[in-house]
């Protein structure tokens, strides 16, 4: 290896580690932060806060409990209190590690530079220090050491901070903390990002062609090798081996010989099928994995379970009418598991799978032949399975499931499939098969919320992602009915719209058997992106969103942190940027696409084009190099440098010596790591390289 690559390497390595990765605007809950129904009267957080006025009130009876005499000290307390009503506030408590009693009071700026205004950012924590270090505060949040200390019982000792820590040292050691490219600081002001320069839109994306199946789902394979479980609608599942970029492959299985091959059991028609596969994040250890797919009761006996349809949420299956000559519930919903165990030494040499359902973990009857998304996902987090279901279908939502809190219908659910219930739990909680309900679902904050919920106010979910960088990006496009299809970023709790709402509209359904939700009584949380119908030409004269990832790929360096999606009819693709970044302020570009004329497999479209008529852009995939792939009926596409295309991206040259490395993905907020951790990981990062490259 030559020692430009080397420093190049270096750099990448560099670069990837320098990725902000901080969370998006989100409260101490893990909801999103909203705006008050009345002005805070307390804390001065006016506009998106995450306080509202009973929060508002709370904290001004801890502040009058505190009984601060110095009106200099009382007032910066006062601020600290109140950071909890900070749109970062998550980020501020730092609520994904152990969470603290006060914000990280900023201490100083870093070297690197920050993402945060500068200015006012400078030793705040030492501000507190000498302004309030002889001042008497009963049940102060500093008294005591930091940690485990939230929510736990107050001393109501009267303490100066001199009584606990020695010196401005020892104080700032355990409060303070700087504004870096990770994270943000409380500097006794709202946190304000500073805007990174609103990069131009890529000058186009290129494609190579490397399958010519038509698939719905690309799932890398958890061993973190270059292989993914591809499946189609009609029921297979492959496992195929991706080829290196530049090597002119094509993907590589057998089609003969399936992974798995449920084409019995799945029901397949325009919207039923397989729609989501998952495989467990230990699948390596436990051979694990889950489908979702659709199935027919009157064929199959199996299929049969509780019908979505009934008395809980007003709606009586007899009057549903027969939709396309179904009966109600004859089709349905479900999640099957199944297992590798058996069929190769370890799952990871699994080339195939037992054929037969290992456990069922969910099942549910479908009131119409529509809207039923299907998708399934873990958690990069928390290790839970979010199962995406759309309203059910008929116009307009007519049963109103989408906001009906007992219907499961047009929500995100979170499902924990680790722990299995007991039989009188199933039937105390009502659940529709074999999970258990993680404990931090939003029932807890909502008890009129079924247990599985996650997020509510869908109409289609139809196709989801977790950024690879910052999982608290949940991102998920969902279909909209006449008008507008949107983006969304979920967040617990929260309600999307769909029905009161189609995106930023308000829509009013043509019949409401089912009750009506009046616009007053919901708090939406309005798309990020989208785009009108009538910006897009389709031949169906419709249109039909399709979502896609956060791209974290260096195989073109000017679409890196960009979110990518598509709509399905049109062929049209749009890259998202966010500015500033972490803002969850996007604005977004359709781009314009073409083949590499060095295709592995013959590319039928030609530049400024939009994909050929009657291709349809079904999903999109990611690999365990985070390279991502279009998934349409003509076949798969990958992303690859733009210069294979002659578009061009200046940053391009800097970075393709190393790009075809698998190179290790930006720390996530899970397990970030600070400190003297980053550089040894960066260290072991680059040893890895030189391992795949010399080995
Ligand atoms: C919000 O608060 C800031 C500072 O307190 C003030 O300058 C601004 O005018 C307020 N905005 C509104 C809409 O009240
Ligand atoms: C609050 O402080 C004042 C003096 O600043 C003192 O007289 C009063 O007793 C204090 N109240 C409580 C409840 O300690
Ligand atoms: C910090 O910002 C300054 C001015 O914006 C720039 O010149 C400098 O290169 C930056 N330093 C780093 C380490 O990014
Ligand atoms: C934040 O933005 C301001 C105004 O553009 C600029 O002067 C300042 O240097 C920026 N701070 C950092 C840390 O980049
Ligand atoms: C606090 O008390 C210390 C020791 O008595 C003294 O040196 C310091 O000046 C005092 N600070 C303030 C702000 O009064
Ligand atoms: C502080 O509180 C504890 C228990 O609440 C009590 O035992 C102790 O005497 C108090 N100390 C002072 C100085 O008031
Ligand atoms: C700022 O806070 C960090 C984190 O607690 C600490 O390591 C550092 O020493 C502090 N810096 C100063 C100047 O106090
Ligand atoms: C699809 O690709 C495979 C392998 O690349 C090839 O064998 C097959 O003939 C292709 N089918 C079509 C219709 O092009
Ligand atoms: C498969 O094997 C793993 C590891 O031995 C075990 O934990 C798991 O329960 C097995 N699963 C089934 C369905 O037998
Ligand atoms: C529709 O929503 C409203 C308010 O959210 C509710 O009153 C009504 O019962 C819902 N419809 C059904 C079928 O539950
Ligand atoms: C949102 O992004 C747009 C375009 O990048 C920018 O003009 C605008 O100032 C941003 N808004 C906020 C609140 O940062
Ligand atoms: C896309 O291609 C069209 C036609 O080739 C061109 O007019 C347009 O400027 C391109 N857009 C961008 C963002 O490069």
């Amino acid at each position: 290896m030559g020692g430009s690559n080397f420093i190049m390497l270096i750099f990448l390595i560099a670069l990837q580690f320098l990725d902000p990765c901080f969370a998006l605007p989100l409260c101490t809950d893990s909801r999103a932060p909203f705006t008050p129904k009345a002005k805070l009267e307390f804390c001065s957080y006016n506009g998106t806060s995450c306080c509202d006025n009973a929060d508002d009130l709370r904290l001004k009876k801890q502040f009058d409990s505190m009984n601060v005499s110095d009106s200099d000290c009382a007032s910066l307390l006062k601020s600290i209190l109140c950071a909890r009503c900070d749109q970062f506030s998550a980020e501020l408590f730092r609520v994904d590690s152990i969470p603290r009693p006060v914000p990280v009071l900023c201490n100083s700026t870093t070297s690197a530079n920050s993402t945060q205004s500068s200015q006012a950012t400078n030793n705040f924590c030492s501000k507190i220090w000498t302004t309030c270090q002889n001042v008497s505060v009963l049940n102060s949040p500093f008294s005591g050491s930091l940690q485990g200390k939230a929510g736990a019982p107050i001393v109501s000792n009267s303490t100066k901070l001199t009584d606990v820590w020695q010196s401005q040292k020892d104080f700032c050691d355990a409060f303070g903390g700087a504004s870096d490219d990770e994270s943000v600081c409380f500097n006794g002001e709202p946190v304000t990002l500073n805007s990174t320069g609103i990069p131009s839109p890529p000058s186009g994306m290129c494609l190579e062609k490397i399958g010519n199946g038509s698939y719905l789902n690309m799932v890398p394979h958890p061993d973190g090798s270059n292989r993914a479980f591809f499946s189609n609608q009609q029921g297979k599942i492959w496992l195929a081996t991706i080829p290196n970029e530049d090597s002119g492959g094509t993907l590589e299985f057998d089609e003969s010989n399936p992974f798995l091959d449920l084409t019995d059991e799945v029901h397949f028609d325009t919207q039923f099928g397989m729609m989501g596969i998952a495989f467990h994040p230990k699948f390596s250890e436990n051979g694990r994995f889950f489908a979702s797919f659709n199935c027919d009761k009157a064929k199959w006996p199996e299929c049969g379970g509780r019908c979505a349809c009934n008395s809980d949420v007003n709606c009586d299956p007899s009057k549903l009418g027969n939709d396309n000559g179904a009966q109600p519930c004859q089709y349905q919903t479900v999640i099957a598991e199944f297992t590798v165990n058996g069929s190769a030494s370890q799952p990871s040499k699994a080339t195939k799978a037992k054929p037969s359902e290992v456990r069922r973990i969910f099942t549910m009857g479908l009131p119409f032949t529509a809207h039923h998304g299907g998708q399934i996902l873990f958690g990069p987090r928390d290790g839970y399975l979010y199962f995406m279901m759309g309203d059910g279908g008929g116009s307009g939502d007519p049963y109103n499931f989408s906001q009906n809190k007992k219907s499961l219908l047009g929500k995100v659910m979170r499902l924990d499939i680790d722990s299995s219930p007991s039989d009188t739990e199933v039937s105390r909680l009502g659940l529709w098969g074999n999970y258990s309900i993680p404990k931090d679902n939003p029932y807890t904050i909502d008890a009129d919320l079924q247990k599985e919920i996650w997020a509510l106010g869908l109409r289609n979910p139809w196709r989801c992602s977790f950024d690879s960088a910052r999982p608290s990006y949940f991102m998920c496009a969902d279909v909209g009915q006449d008008q507008y299809e949107e983006v969304d970023v979920i967040t617990k709790y929260g309600n999307y719209g769909w029905r009161a709402y189609e995106g930023p509209y308000v829509y009013a359904p043509r019949t409401s058997p089912g009750g009506n939700t009046s616009v007053n009584s919901i708090r939406p949380i309005f798309p990020v992106m989208g785009y009108n119908h009538s910006d897009v030409n389709t031949n169906e004269g419709s249109a039909s969103i399709t979502g896609g990832y956060f791209s974290r790929s260096m195989a073109d360096p000017c679409m890196y942190g960009r979110y990518l999606f598509a709509d399905l009819y049109a062929g049209a693709i749009w890259a998202g940027t966010e500015n500033p970044i972490s803002s969850g302020n996007f604005t977004s570009n359709k781009i314009n696409f073409t083949c590499a004329s060095d295709s592995p497999l013959e590319c039928t479209f030609s530049p400024g084009s939009s994909f050929p008529a009657l291709s349809y852009i079904f999903s999109f995939g990611e690999d365990n190099k985070k390279n991502l792939y279009l998934l349409t009926n003509s076949g798969v596409y990958r992303i690859v440098h733009p210069s294979r295309c002659k578009y061009t991206c200046a940053k391009e040259k800097d970075t393709k010596v190393a790009s075809p490395s698998p190179v290790s993905s930006p720390p996530s907020k899970a397990n970030r790591l600070r400190g003297p951790y980053k550089s040894l990981l960066a260290l072991l990062s680059l040893l890895c390289l030189l391992l795949v490259n010399f080995v």
